[in-house]
């Protein structure tokens, strides 16, 4: 998969040229030969100009011969003759009848002719018996090779332009159509079509290009997860902020109509505290949800945190029994004391919210591995099980009904604007630990999920948060 289109342009471009160059010279050398002979039509002529000088010879003698060569001459432009075979060896030398039988004067007219040599050459034409030769130097008009230079030019300017032509376009299409519809994939995006992808367009590819896609793909889905869930977030604390909002101009007209207005300034009082409270909790979560961010300037001891939360919540829920398991000491280093109080403080709260009145709700902290694990079980209903990722989702409550309670004693209700374990899931994870929930059955129901016993919530906390990965 690495480098892939490298390897593969490489491949095409080396394998392409090599060819190309192969078929270039190899289609050159094929028509410059083919373009060598002496066209069979001028062959058979000069084969009967021989013809018709042996048998004029023959039967009217040489001055016709003679005044038929000189006609000639003037008819193709050029010098004829016939001539004599004379090979006399001496000093004792001897020629074996083959040699003498093949001895040539000019060309045959069968043979190649070389295109290069400006002066066209002698063809010769033997006599039938072999001791006298019909000579013509080539005529201009059947010298072969007239379309050489044009063949030339085609072979090497015009074809390697139109074949390396040819190649760069399929490189390009190659190249260009992934990026092109990724260009159409990122216009669409800013367009606001935030569910638009790449890779299912390029389901053949699996190069550089389809890693860029899936990049982008990874990018686009993330994008659009934020931007939904800004949106939802956004639509969600409008929705919250109607109720005190209708709260507070029910209390100003009480205030303004004097009627009871000392519990109604009370009452605008704590609608302010708990619209900023909401906002800056939104706000909060807008922030851990954008930014991803790890959260690791602090060493502390969870013990003394806890214990710290434990206080606080009995004294808030006097009428509930909060018992601890914890070890004497659970060093935490590169963490954020503020955020997981707060995520700590929030599930601890729930658990004695949601348990009735006298019953015990136990934090346990154990040493695991390179970390901790925090349960913290309550005697509450539990959630239904098909609800049991949700209650991690911003503004989710189980009973939605609780949250209308008008009641101004919320700790007296178990109402929430359910911000509270959204962002502890994300103070958590910001700091390098998971959370979960489950609900817990006494062991006489076994997996009898229709009647929990309570809620159990699991913290693992790593002992040092790890860093975010950088470029
Ligand atoms: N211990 C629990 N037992 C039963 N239900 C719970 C428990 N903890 C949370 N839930 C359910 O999960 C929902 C979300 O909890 P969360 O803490 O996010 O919100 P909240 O407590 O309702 O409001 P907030 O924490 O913002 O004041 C709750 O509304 C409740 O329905
Ligand atoms: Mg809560």
């Amino acid at each position: 998969m690495k480098n892939t289109l490298f390897w593969r342009l490489c491949a095409f471009i080396a394998l392409g040229t090599v060819l190309l160059f192969w078929a270039l010279s190899w289609l050159t050398n094929h028509t410059e030969t083919s373009m060598s002979y002496i066209a069979p039509e001028h062959q058979q002529q000069l084969l009967k100009y021989g013809k018709q000088a042996e048998d004029i010879l023959h039967r009217e003698g040489e001055a016709a011969l003679a005044s038929w060569l000189q006609a000639l001459q003037q008819k193709e432009h050029t010098w004829a003759a016939v001539v004599r075979t004379n090979i006399t060896p001496f000093a004792g030398s001897t020629i074996e009848n083959q040699y003498l039988e093949r001895f040539q004067m000019g060309r045959s007219v069968e043979w190649k002719i070389h295109l290069y040599f400006e002066d066209n050459p002698t063809m010769e034409i033997p006599f039938s018996d072999a001791t006298s030769h019909f000579l013509i130097r080539l005529p201009q008009r059947m010298r072969p090779g007239e379309f050489l230079m044009y063949a030339k030019v085609i072979l090497q300017i015009a074809l390697p332009l139109i074949l390396l032509s040819i190649l760069s376009f399929v490189l390009y299409q190659h190249v260009m159509s992934p990026l092109r519809k990724l260009e159409n994939a990122t216009k669409a995006f800013s367009e606001g079509k935030l569910d638009v992808r790449v890779a299912p367009y390029l389901p053949e590819r699996n190069d550089e290009l389809a890693r860029l896609a899936a990049t982008f793909d990874h990018m686009a889905e993330r994008i659009s997860k934020l931007i939904y869930n800004q949106r939802q977030l956004l639509a969600d604390l409008s929705h919250e902020l109607r109720t005190p909002l209708t709260r507070i101009d029910m209390a100003v007209d009480f205030v303004e109509q004097n009627i009871n207005p000392k519990q109604a300034l009370e009452r605008l009082r704590y609608e302010a505290a708990t619209m900023r409270n909401l906002v800056e909790d939104t706000l909060t979560l807008a922030w851990l949800n954008n930014e991803s961010p790890r959260l690791n300037t602090d060493d502390f001891d969870l013990v003394e945190l806890l214990d710290v939360i434990c206080e606080d919540a009995r004294f808030e829920y006097p009428d509930r029994l909060l018992t601890t398991v914890l070890p004497a000491n659970a060093g935490i280093t590169q963490s954020s004391q503020t955020a997981l109080g707060q995520a700590l403080e929030n599930i601890i709260r729930n658990a004695l919210r949601y348990t009735p009145k006298g019953s015990e709700v136990k934090v346990s902290l154990t040493e695991r591995g390179s970390g901790y694990i925090l349960v913290v079980r309550d005697q509450g209903p539990g959630v239904p099980q098909s609800m049991l990722s949700d209650i991690f989702k911003p503004f989710f409550r189980v009973d939605k009904a609780r949250a209308a309670d008008t009641s101004l004693d919320r700790t007296a209700s178990p109402s929430g604007f359910g911000l509270g374990l959204a962002l502890a899931h994300r103070q958590i994870a910001a700091v390098g630990g998971s959370i979960k929930a489950l609900n817990y059955f006494s062991k006489k129901d076994g997996n009898n999920q229709s009647s929990p016993q309570g809620l159990e919530i699991n913290v693992e906390l790593p002992r040092s948060c790890p860093s975010n990965g950088s470029f």
